[in-house]
């Protein structure tokens, strides 16, 4: 039985350990279409998620995410209304008509209202009377010189344009053109507010033409909730466009039951992880039928030190290979993202060419202005701190406790440090997307789909890797040389 064991050893292949062969092409790397889906509703232009982790993705993160057309999982080590906070933040960072205002009434303050403002960085706030119909709107131009202990019914413009909720973009623009002003409320026929249209938000939409979107116009974002999380998953659900299911090993019968239990009670799809087997397939599907997207890789994350403590591990190359192929088997269209040890896009190429639909990374997006750590000089480097949601640190915050085995509870499985300063989300997305679509370009493939019949991987010795990396010469440093 032993011997048997040894023998059905199976290869656990690494990034290290595969390599793509060019193959005949007429794919001009310009053309490469990286769009992909990463759930049956949702159509990314670039193929990259950040990682639900507590020094990754936050609500600017997220923000950055979509509009580079990419999206952003909230982490989930925050309690459920900090969590909604930076899922309403996302909402609305650009919507084409907002529908989560923030109201006052007339009779506070100047100064109150002025805090409101600050505090939620927004310039206008719509006053709403007793019969909650829109009365009036208070802009900084109302409040720039006003005291602060005046009331808010004295300075308000009580002259509002308003528009009904069918309008257009258009017409939109025509009117804060004709009314010389920044912001239009939408009433119903009561005059009940449905929602905001500003100008920013306009300008914004004609900047980011890659965002990912929702069908009202707002970016996309998912949020992170634990398999037996209901009530962070009912909060969260009117402003989350998918729940990523967060745990280190979803192949357990206990999470996913409970989880297909939650997604009958959310509108939002659900994305399920982490898997690392072809078998794990069918067990999910045949308790969660309408599961919209699996997440596949253990142990492989920079961070990572499962596989030290438990010697338990599916790294990320060989999950997507297990997981597509059981996709394919049971006839399933379900993609498949890619997650875990993703250091530079060659990895996320080869990741591609094994089936997957989207690579999610959390080191390489820690690194960037937009996470939610500290920018700071080590040695003389730029650094941002990151940290496994299995580390002590992030343990000791307590609420994503349950994403590692109750057991190995007291032991960390995750590692906390440092990570180079690598610019925004958008310089990182572009040099991912350019290294992807050089690759795509030798593996003859158009496109994702293209990828994943046209790739063919060939296999490396140890020693092959030093003669197909740079070698034999002093390197000299180059701030852009970012995966030497
Ligand atoms: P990268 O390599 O992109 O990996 O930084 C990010 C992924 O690592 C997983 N993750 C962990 N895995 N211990 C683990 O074993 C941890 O503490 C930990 N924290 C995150 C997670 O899948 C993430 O997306």
């Amino acid at each position: 039985m032993f011997i048997k064991k040894l023998d059905e050893a199976k290869p656990l292949v690494t990034f290290s350990d595969l390599f793509l062969l060019p193959g005949k092409t007429d794919v001009d790397p310009d053309f490469v279409d990286l769009r992909t889906k990463i759930t049956r509703k949702i159509t990314l232009n670039s193929p990259f998620v950040a990682s639900p982790m507590d020094t990754v993705t936050g609500a600017d993160m997220a923000i950055a995410m979509a509009r580079q057309g990419g999206i952003g999982i909230l982490h989930r080590n925050c309690s459920i209304e900090q969590e909604v906070k930076m899922a309403q933040k996302v909402k609305r960072a650009e919507s084409f008509v907002m529908k989560d205002v923030i109201t006052i009434s007339p009779d506070i303050t100047i100064g109150e209202a002025k805090q409101l403002m600050r505090e939620n960085n927004i310039s206008g706030l719509p006053v709403v009377g007793n019969e909650s119909s829109v009365i009036g709107i208070l802009t900084k131009r109302d409040v720039r010189f006003a005291d602060n202990d005046s009331l808010v019914s004295d300075m308000m413009t009580a002259k509002v344009v308003s528009a009904r909720s069918d309008l257009s973009l258009e017409d939109a623009k025509k009117l804060l053109h004709k009314h010389r002003i920044e912001k239009l409320v939408v009433v119903d026929d009561d005059d009940h507010l449905e929602g905001l249209v500003t100008v920013k938000d306009i300008e914004r939409r004609g900047k980011y033409p890659l965002s990912t979107r929702d069908d009202e116009g707002s970016l996309s974002l998912g949020a992170a909730i634990g398999p037996f999380d209901e009530s962070r998953a009912l909060a969260l659900d009117p402003y989350v466009d998918v729940f990523v299911i967060d745990l280190a090993h979803g192949h357990n019968m206990n999470a996913v039951k409970s989880a297909a239990r939650i997604a009958k009670k959310v509108s939002a799809e659900i994305i399920y992880g982490n898997l690392g087997s072809d078998h794990a397939v069918a067990d999910i599907v045949s308790v969660m039928e309408d599961v919209a997207g699996l997440r596949v890789g253990i142990g492989s994350g920079a961070i990572c030190s499962t596989s030290v403590v438990t010697k338990a591990s599916a790294p990320t190359l060989f999950s997507t290979i297990q997981v597509a192929s059981g996709v394919k088997e049971l006839g399933l269209d379900i993609p498949v993202i890619s997650d875990g040890g993703i250091k530079n896009p060659g990895d996320a190429a080869l990741c591609f060419a094994a089936g997957a639909s989207a690579v999610m990374m959390g080191s390489m997006f820690a690194g960037c202005r937009e996470s939610p750590g500290k920018l700071l000089a080590i040695e003389g480097k730029m650094m941002k701190s990151y940290r496994g949601m299995g580390s002590r640190g992030a343990k000791a915050v307590r609420y994503a406790l349950d994403r590692y085995s109750k057991p190995a509870k007291g032991i960390p499985e995750g590692v906390e440090g440092f990570v180079p300063f690598r610019g925004t989300v958008a310089d990182v997305v572009d040099e991912f997307a350019g290294g992807l679509r050089a690759a795509f370009g030798y593996a003859g493939a158009a496109a994702i789909n293209d990828m994943w019949i046209k790739a063919q991987f060939g296999k490396i010795s140890s020693q092959g890797i030093r003669e197909t990396t740079p070698h034999d010469i002093l390197i000299s440093p180059s701030p852009n040389d970012k995966y030497s």
